[in-house]
């Protein structure tokens, strides 16, 4: 069982709701212990921005050393501004736009992470055009499965993203022939949420394989990039807040062969914010259904849209009560049945006022916020700021 997690109630019942908290300490730890292992293993993080973009938060990642790793225009303005320097700054995504591309070109960033041939020509033309060369990695399908929500997997062959194997070879020619390309990686990123380290290795045998076509080509690059895709315990966020960096990072050393040389990048999102926020919610009602009560909350699918979306679990809390335990289906005010964030949930018995965490909140929720419904934007607060 995992316990409450422990939040400053008294500042909190002053705070108009929802709002999403941020426990900065618990980002720290994360930070430190991603630094030390990263150091150790000579690995070039590039923090996933598409996680949480919050500017507090960026900009204390950037101060731990890492880069950014960005998937539109609106990213890599948010992380230059952060203070992430560009040459830390890879730019992913299958649809970029012309003014984008010419973004990262005049900042000069480190790579840009293709994913086609005609994404290639592109940007062979716009480098031209602004007198410069970009650097690319070439990010490759790898057919590899990964243990997931389907909605978050990305290295099979039926995805939108990457490279196939099958074109690999015409799109390295292609690199070669273009004068305004530099080809320094290879990118990979199987999907979001693994917990199955085997997945990861799965997706390392591959990239030893490809890596041996390449010399097979006499071919090199300088970086292998393995993207992101470390998952986290939704279940218990209070016993585990900070994720297993070393497992994931040895389980990729152990099975990766790296060429003399060769770096070695990864670009963590999830794992990184995920258990250091929560959105903290006020119950509006309690409503008694016929078979089932429900706790109808001020925060819902725009706030936090992973449970209709995903169907994904959140552990959710009643955080003012000490009560008796029961179930509740808990629910947010938006017209959708799908604004649900779970069924026969067990709560302190739960009543109007109470507050309500719904914890692992740190990734992938305030950044996928809305204003469905026209809603405002809730605001964010962070354990630094708490009135004493
Ligand atoms: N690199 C690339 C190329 C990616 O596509 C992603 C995530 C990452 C890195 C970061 O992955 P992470 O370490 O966060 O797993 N909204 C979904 C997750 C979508 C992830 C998309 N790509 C969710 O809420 O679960």
């Amino acid at each position: 069982m995992d316990y409450k997690g422990t939040f400053p109630l008294a500042w909190f019942n002053t705070l108009p709701t929802p709002f999403y908290y941020y426990d900065l300490d618990i980002l720290r730890t994360s930070l430190e212990l991603l630094r030390k292992e990263a150091d150790t293993n000579r690995i070039e993080v590039h923090y996933a921005v598409k996680a949480n973009a919050n500017p507090r938060i960026l900009s204390l990642i950037q101060a731990y050393g890492f880069g950014a790793d960005c998937v539109s225009g609106g990213e890599l303005q948010a992380a230059f501004q952060a203070g992430f320097p560009a040459s830390r700054v890879v730019f992913a995504g299958v649809g970029k736009a012309d003014w984008e591309i010419d973004l990262g070109l005049e900042a000069d960033i480190f790579c840009f992470n293709v994913e086609s041939a005609a994404e290639l020509e592109v940007i062979d033309q716009r480098a031209a055009e602004l007198g410069k060369k970009a650097r690319v990695a070439l990010r490759i399908n790898p057919n590899v499965q990964a243990d997931t929500h389907h909605y978050i997997t990305t290295g099979l062959s039926e995805n939108k993203f990457g490279i196939h194997l099958q074109s690999l070879d015409e799109v390295l020619d292609l690199c070669l022939s273009l004068q305004h390309i530099e080809l320094i990686g290879l990118h990979f990123h199987i999907g979001s949420q693994i917990t199955e380290m085997d997945n990861f290795a799965g997706l390392c045998a591959r990239v030893n394989e490809i890596q041996n076509h390449l010399d097979q080509r006499q071919l090199s690059v300088q970086h292998i990039n393995l993207g992101g895709g470390l998952g986290i315990d939704y279940h218990h966020p209070s016993k585990l807040p900070v994720p297993d960096f070393s497992t994931y990072i040895q389980t990729i050393r152990n099975m990766l062969v790296l060429r003399p040389g060769q770096s070695l990048h990864i670009e963590p999102g999830r794992s990184v914010v995920a258990q250091c926020g929560s959105l903290i919610s006020r119950v509006l009602y309690v409503k008694k259904g016929l078979q089932k009560e429900f706790a109808i909350l001020d925060a819902g699918m725009t706030e936090l849209i992973r449970p209709a979306l995903y169907q994904a679990y959140h552990k959710i809390e009643n955080i003012s009560s000490e009560e008796p335990e029961q179930k509740y289906d808990v629910v947010g005010p938006i017209c959708e049945s799908s604004d649900s964030f779970g069924k026969q949930v067990v709560l302190n018995k739960t009543q109007r006022g109470d507050l309500i965490a719904i914890r692992s909140a740190g990734a992938y929720a305030e950044i996928m916020a809305s204003n469905y419904n026209l809603r405002p934007k809730a605001p964010s607060y962070f354990s630094d700021d708490m009135k004493r």
